[in-house]
This record gives structure tokens, sequence and C-alpha cells, in this order.
């Protein structure tokens, strides 16, 4: 049977995006054979607007038996006062959680036609190509002891950063394996100079190192000079481990090396299933973009190249991904551009629509 990709298109920019995704899902069915069972569904506001909750549990359980997930962008102004329990973007916290999503992959690319949107000079970016690897269930975000409490007559906030080895193991693994298929190298951050959880850290992803990954160029470096290196020689990388409070700054920091949100795509990667790939959410690192929603003015590459990075790490040996990145990346030479890709006085901005025909003209000629 075919590959099933379950598609939760969310709020605002979110289905308008999607819909771009949709066609070239159709093209590769059309023309490469890759023919995919499509289920749509709701997650965010629209969940919350139809089942008054932002995830539906009967989506929650589709979500976990397909092969891949795929999802817009959730929230916007509408349901901002919605209690937090019910708030769009829990929807996505409990398809993090509950598919035990522990690898956040965000690359930082640097398509040549754009070097000159990043914040850095062109020469530190131009071809730059890096991945980071953050551990996204664990650490302070989610440790106990936390909470706000009383101590001494006055209140204290606390937050737990605790890992255990069988964390850092798995992530380190996944980490090292996107590593042999890249450029065979990864730097691992921590600050284990003042954190006894970035001790361990290192240690286990030593031992891990050591016992399945000696092909790997493995160095270690203090999360702080890492988020320095990043800005001033960001080509030194290719694969970046860390920790999910650390990796949310240094995934940030690394995004807009590259330029815009709209070119910005992401997987979360968890346990491999018995087709020994990995569970899996892709999409783009933007919101729902409430200022523009409804305008045709989305760029839809973010979530086109989250797609890609599904093609890639749950649906083919990569030459299908490499295809459709290829072809956005002929797009942006071409100098097809959204809104966001331009100068105020850039002239007239390609359509949301007209970017996905664009992509998929430039497939069509590959
Ligand atoms: P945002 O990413 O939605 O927008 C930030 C700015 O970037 C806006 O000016 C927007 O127009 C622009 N932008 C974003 N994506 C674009 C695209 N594809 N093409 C062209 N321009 C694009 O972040 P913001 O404004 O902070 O949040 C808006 C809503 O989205 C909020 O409700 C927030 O909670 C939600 N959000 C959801 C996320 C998700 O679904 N994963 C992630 C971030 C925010
Ligand atoms: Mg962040």
């Amino acid at each position: 049977s075919n590959p099933s990709l379950l598609i939760l298109a969310g709020d605002g920019i979110g289905p308008e995006v999607m819909a771009e995704v949709q066609r070239i899902i159709d093209w590769f069915g059309d023309k490469r054979g890759l023919k995919f069972d499509v289920s749509e569904d709701l997650v965010g506001g629209a969940a919350y607007d139809a089942h008054g909750v932002p995830l539906h549990d009967d989506t929650m359980a589709k979500a976990q038996e397909v092969d891949a997930v795929l999802l817009g962008a959730v929230g916007g102004p509408k349901y901002d006062v919605l209690d937090f329990s019910v708030k769009p973007e829990r929807g996505l916290l409990r398809l993090r959680k509950e598919m035990d999503l522990f690898a956040n992959l965000r690359p930082a690319q640097c398509f040549d036609a754009l070097a000159d949107f990043s914040s850095l000079k062109k020469d530190i970016v131009a071809g730059l190509d890096i991945m980071i690897v953050r551990e996204l269930t664990s650490g302070s975000y989610f440790g106990e002891p936390r909470g706000i409490f009383t101590e001494n007559n006055e209140r204290v906030g606390i937050n737990t950063q605790r890992y255990t080895e069988s964390e850092i193991d798995r992530v380190a693994r996944a980490a090292f394996e996107l590593a042999r298929k890249r450029g065979g190298k990864l730097c691992s951050m921590e600050k284990a100079n003042v954190m006894e959880s970035g001790i361990l850290w290192r240690d286990v992803v030593t031992e891990v190192h050591e016992a399945d990954y000696k092909d790997i160029e493995l160095s270690h470096m203090y999360a702080d000079n890492g988020a320095m290196q990043l800005v001033r020689a960001p080509k030194q990388f290719d694969v970046i481990l860390t920790d999910n409070l650390f990796g949310d700054l240094l995934s940030d920091c690394a995004a807009m090396l590259t330029g815009s949100l709209g070119m910005l795509p992401s997987a979360s990667l968890g346990a491999p299933m018995e087709n020994g790939r990995p569970k899996a959410l892709y999409e783009p690192v933007h919101g729902s973009a409430p200022d523009i929603a409804g305008e045709g003015k989305a760029n839809p590459c973010a979530c086109i190249l989250s797609f890609a990075m599904a093609l890639r790490y749950s649906f083919s040996e990569g030459g299908e991904a490499d295809r459709l990145e290829a072809a956005v990346e002929q797009v942006l030479a071409d100098g097809v551009r959204t809104g966001d890709l331009m100068q105020a006085d850039g002239g007239t901005p390609a359509t949301t629509s007209e970017m996905g025909s664009a992509v998929i003209a430039a497939l069509d000629a590959s």
C-alpha cells in the first residue's frame, strides 16, 4: 500500500501554504509514481472551532498511525483569549508529546539567490548548509521540580534542567545518523563547565561516538561560544547537537543567518516505527501570520521544503527530496519572489499560488 500522510493545515496562512504543498504531492504521484494516501484533519484554532479542543482524540490517534504528519501553522488573535488548556499551540504540543518526537531538526541553508537577505555579510553565509538537532522533549522546559514557590517570605521561580542518559543517547544517535548522511561532522554544544547535565551530556555523546560512530568527526563546544561561532563563522559546522533550551536559542539564531521565516522548514522525529523510519512531524518554522492571512501573500517555500524533509526522512532515499529542493532553488535563482523576499521597492511580488506554480514548473523541467 501507499505511504500514508496526515495533513493538518491549521490556521491563518497554514491552509494557504498547504494548498501549494498538496499540488506538489500530486505532482510526485503523477510524475514520479510516488503516491501517498493523504488524509486531512483539523488542528489548532480550526479544531477548537469544530470540537472545542485544539486536537481531537481521533486526530491524535490518526497521527500515531500514519507514516508522517505534515502541519501548517496554528494560532491567531481570535484564540488569544482562550484558556491555556485549549489554546491552539496545545494541539501542536500534544502531537509532539504523545508521538514522543525527541529530535527537532532545523536546517539553516542559505540559497545563493537569497544571500543578500541574511543579517550577515554575504561571504559569511553564501553556501551555508548546517543542521541543528535540538532535543525536544526533556530538559529545562519539562524538568521537575518546577513552579513558583514561597521561600523565606519571597517568591522563587524554579525550573530544573534534567536529562537522563537514555534521553541523551537517543537524540545523539539521531544526530550522528544525520551527520553520516551529510558532511560527516558533528559538534555537540552544552555548558559542561557550569552544569552537571552538561557534563553528563558530553560524557554520553562521547560514549555513543566511541561505541558506534567513530567514522564521524566529533567536537564539543560550550553553547555560549557556539552562539558566537554561529554568527562569526557558521560554515565551520555541519550537524550541531544540543539540548532543548540551548537549541531553542541557537536554532533561532541560525535561522536568521539565512533570511526569511518564509523559507525555513523543520522536522521533529521520534523512535523508529515498524518500517524502520522514525515517527515524524514536518512543519514550517513560521506561525500562522495573521497579518497577511487570506491575502495570498504567504511564501509557501517553508512548507514545501518541510515536505522535502518528509521525502528525505520518511519516504525515499533522498533523490526525490533533492529534486524538490533543487526546484525551489531554481525558482529563487530565476528571481521569483513572494513579498517577504523582496525589498520595499522590489516590484510586484508573486502570490502564494504563483510561487507554487513556479516550483511545479521547475519540477517539470527537472
Ligand atoms: P509568524 O511566524 O506567524 O509571523 C511573523 C512575521 O513573519 C509576520 O510578519 C508574518 O507575516 C511573517 N511571515 C511568517 N511566515 C511567513 C510566510 N510563510 N510568508 C511570508 N511572511 C511570513 O509569528 P507571530 O506573528 O509571532 O505569530 C502569529 C501566530 O502564529 C500566533 O498566534 C502564534 O502563536 C502562532 N505561531 C504558531 C507557530 C506554529 O504553528 N508552529 C509558530 C510561531 C507562532
Ligand atoms: Mg523559539
